[in-house]
Parts: C-alpha cells; structure tokens; sequence
C-alpha cells in the first residue's frame, strides 16, 4: 500500500484533531519535524526510527482498516507526506555550519544563525506557548524539558556551535573549586553536560548582565571554571554587550560568554564593535494602532504617574516611561506573575486627535503602551516573524528574547574564528 495523500502536521497534532494521540508533551511533533528538517543534510537518520514509528502509528490511526508496516510509514515519510515548509523561515539549503539551539524561547538566536547560514539540528523549549511562536516560524517543533535524559538523547553529534540563553540560578558550592559537580540541579549544569558529551567547536552562551555579580561573582566564576578548566575551552572575558549598539532602538544590556574547543588552538577573541549608526524609536514606531486595544485609560495613566512620583526614587516606577520619538526604549521585560512590569512602555503621540479619543476610556494625551509588534521590531525581529499568540504571550515571548542583531554580529565573530566566513553578518 502506498499513501499519497498529504496530512497536515496542524491535522495531526494540532487542536482541531478530536481524538488526541499523543500527550502534547510527548516528542513526536519534535522527532517528525526535526527529521524532514534535516533531509538534507545527513543528520535525519538520527531522527529516522523514531520518527517511521511516530509516523506508523499516526497512519494506522488515520486509516484503521489498513495494514501499515514500517515500510507503508518510510515511503510515506520519504513521499513528504507531511506538509511543513510553509513558514516565513524555512531550513537554509545549502547550510555553512549546524547549531543547536537550547532554551530556545521563540528563536531568537536561531534566526540570528539561519541569517548567517547555519543550520539548526536540535532544538529545546518546554514552554507550550514559545513552542506555538517557534513552530509557526521555523516549522519545528522544539523538544521539551532539556534536564531529561530522554530529550537529550535526541541531540545528534558532529554540529558546530552550541547556543544558549539559559536561566542564572546560583549553585551551592561545596568546595573552593566550584567544579562541574557543583553546578548539579541548575540549568547550567545541563548545558555543560551537553558540552562534555558532545564537544561542539564554539559555544555561546547569553544571560542577564546580573549573572556578573550574582551571588558575589561566585557563579559566573563557577561558570567559566568549569568551561575552562573541567570542560577545556578557550573562554575569553565575557561581554556586557548592549542591543543599542547594534541598530536597534532598545537599551539592552547583556552579558556573552563565548568559548572555542581547546584543539582549535584560538586563543584571542574580539567581540563586534558596536555600530556607528544610532536607531531612534520613530523607526520601530507603529502606525495606525487601535486605540481601544493599546491606548491607556486617563485613569490608569494617572495612577502610573503617581506611583512612579512616589517610587522613582526609590528605583521603582512600574518601569513606566514615555518615550520621544527621538529616544530609544528601556530593556522590555516582563515581571514576575507575568505582570507587565518595567514594560509599560509609553509613547505620547504627536499627531493624536481629539476623533480617535474615546470619551472617557483614552486619555486625551495618546499615550499607549507599545504593541507585542514593536517590541518584536525592538529586539530585531523582522515584520514577517509571525506572532500567532495573544499579546500576554507575545510580550512575555519578546521580552524573553534576545536581540537578534547583537547576536548576529557576535556570532559572525565566532564563526570567522572556526573557518566558516561569512559577509551576511557584517
Ligand atoms: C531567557 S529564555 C531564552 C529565550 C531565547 N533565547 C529566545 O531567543 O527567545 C529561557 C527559556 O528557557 C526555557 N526553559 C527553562 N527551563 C527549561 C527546561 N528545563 N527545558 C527546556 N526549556 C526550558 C524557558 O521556557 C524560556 O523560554
């Protein structure tokens, strides 16, 4: 028996699908993704047996009177009988070098590598919502929680550069060392531990500028030891590196830890230096923007004036700033319970009338909050990154990210350095 007719992965797996196969958090979209993005390079037999008897088992429930073997399945995987590739970032064809993408968030550092030629091979995010924006943009469906073995299993070998924007969590450190052992039960523990098994040429690693003095220094000093001295590469001084620096209008401070295999004998590295262009927020700026859905009420507008009054000086003011056209934007971020907290970013426009004023729910000045689009643009996100998600999560998404064209112009440095050159980055 051949099939031919095609299935949607949205089909399948998506919520219109009545009966559910699978548990959502279960791997199968990953490994079936993750093979068909990877055809043709080599790395899809690694993915190939898993994902002939996801494949099996998603036909036999489609089509219950027919017989399907594992040879039915192959053929129709082989024959594409799944449809992903219409998505605004589709693989490179003719990769320069492979990544892995860990804690991948929205993808963030992978359209920073796919615009520099890189291919992904092995993706990791656990969150559902993330996992929605990822699949919608690059067709892949991330893997799932990256602390368990099972997920790790799926990280092929032979790629090139290890990416990823892990959470800071301290370590209890029982010696003076502060070695690989010590770091048990973080996430950075993870990291390093796919690091030793797999051995990639670079690695790079971005966090908040925070982690530089948390815990008195004692774990970034943990971090870099057991880069150093456990795993053995090459790690220059880490970098506070600022988004505004590289052509976006956001005031982003983070910090970059690279580092290159001990073989490779590198041992100088240059971070990028920041660009002589200086964006404005007038060039992310919105046009047209909904006034019921964006525009705060008077109300609420005063009571971010007064607590910002009452709290600034104490370095707290809900983080609420208005922002001229001529400015650039504080970090965007989210606060905790997901609270748009520091992120009430506000613009007063110049050119609000009196007609798009709805009495008594807008505030007469036009002051708004920035829209999840702007924000996408303040991290360097291109207009085509499809956001499918409600706002809550775009904005948690985007304020999770990172700044795409910091990332670009860092790892284009890195890149040079193990032979694969590159004027896209530039
Ligand atoms: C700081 S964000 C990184 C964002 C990413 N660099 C981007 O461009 O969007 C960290 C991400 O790690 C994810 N995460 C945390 N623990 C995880 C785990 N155990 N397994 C997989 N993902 C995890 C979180 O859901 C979050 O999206």
């Amino acid at each position: 028996m051949k099939i031919k007719e095609k299935i949607s992965l949205e089909e399948v797996f998506g919520k219109e699908y009545k009966i559910r196969l699978f548990e959502p958090e279960n791997n199968q979209e990953a490994v079936i993704t993750h093979y068909l993005h990877n055809s043709k390079n080599g790395v899809s037999q690694f993915f190939k047996k898993d994902a002939v008897k996801f494949t099996k088992e998603i036909l036999q429930n489609k089509f219950p009177q027919e017989n399907i073997t594992n040879l039915v399945a192959e053929d129709a995987l082989q024959y594409g009988i799944f449809e992903t590739f219409d998505i605004p970032f589709p693989p490179v064809e003719t990769p320069k070098f492979k990544f892995i993408d860990l804690f991948a968030g929205i993808g963030g550092f992978r359209l920073a590598m796919q615009n520099l030629g890189g291919k992904c091979v092995f993706t990791s995010e656990w969150d559902k919502e993330a996992k929605r924006t990822y699949k919608a943009n690059f067709g892949e469906r991330p893997f799932g929680d990256i602390t368990k073995e099972e997920t790790k299993a799926f990280i092929p070998n032979g790629f090139d550069l290890l990416c990823a924007g892990f959470p800071c969590q301290a370590f209890s450190i029982a010696g003076k060392r502060g070695g690989f052992e010590d770091t048990r039960g973080t996430l950075f523990f993870e990291v390093a531990e796919i690091i030793k098994r797999k051995k990639p040429k670079a690695i790079f690693l971005e966090n908040v500028k925070g982690l530089r003095n948390h815990n008195g220094g004692k774990t970034l000093a943990t971090i870099l030891n057991v880069l150093r001295n456990d795993l053995g590469y090459y790690v220059p001084e880490p970098q506070i590196i600022n988004a505004k620096d590289f052509g976006v209008p956001q005031n982003r401070e983070r910090i970059y830890i690279v580092g290159f295999r001990a073989d490779l004998g590198i041992d100088s590295f240059k971070y990028p230096k920041p660009l002589k262009k200086k964006v404005a927020f007038s060039q992310v700026k919105e046009k047209n923007v909904p006034p019921t859905k964006y525009f705060l009420s008077t109300q609420y507008v005063q009571t971010l004036i007064n607590h910002k009054e009452r709290h600034e000086s104490k370095g707290n003011g809900f983080g609420f700033a208005i922002i001229p056209d001529d400015g650039i934007s504080n970090a965007i971020v989210v606060g905790g319970m997901g609270r748009e907290r520091n992120l009430v970013l506000d613009h007063r426009i110049k050119d609000f009338t009196p007609t798009t004023h709805i009495k008594g729910t807008v505030n007469r000045e036009g002051i708004r909050k920035m829209t999840p689009r702007e924000w996408a643009r303040l991290q360097g996100f291109p207009d085509k990154y499809v956001i499918p998600v409600a706002d809550a999560s775009a904005y948690k998404q985007f304020g999770n990210s990172v700044a795409v064209p910091a990332i670009q112009a860092t790892a284009n440095k890195i890149l040079e350095l193990i032979g694969i050159t590159n004027d896209n980055g530039k």
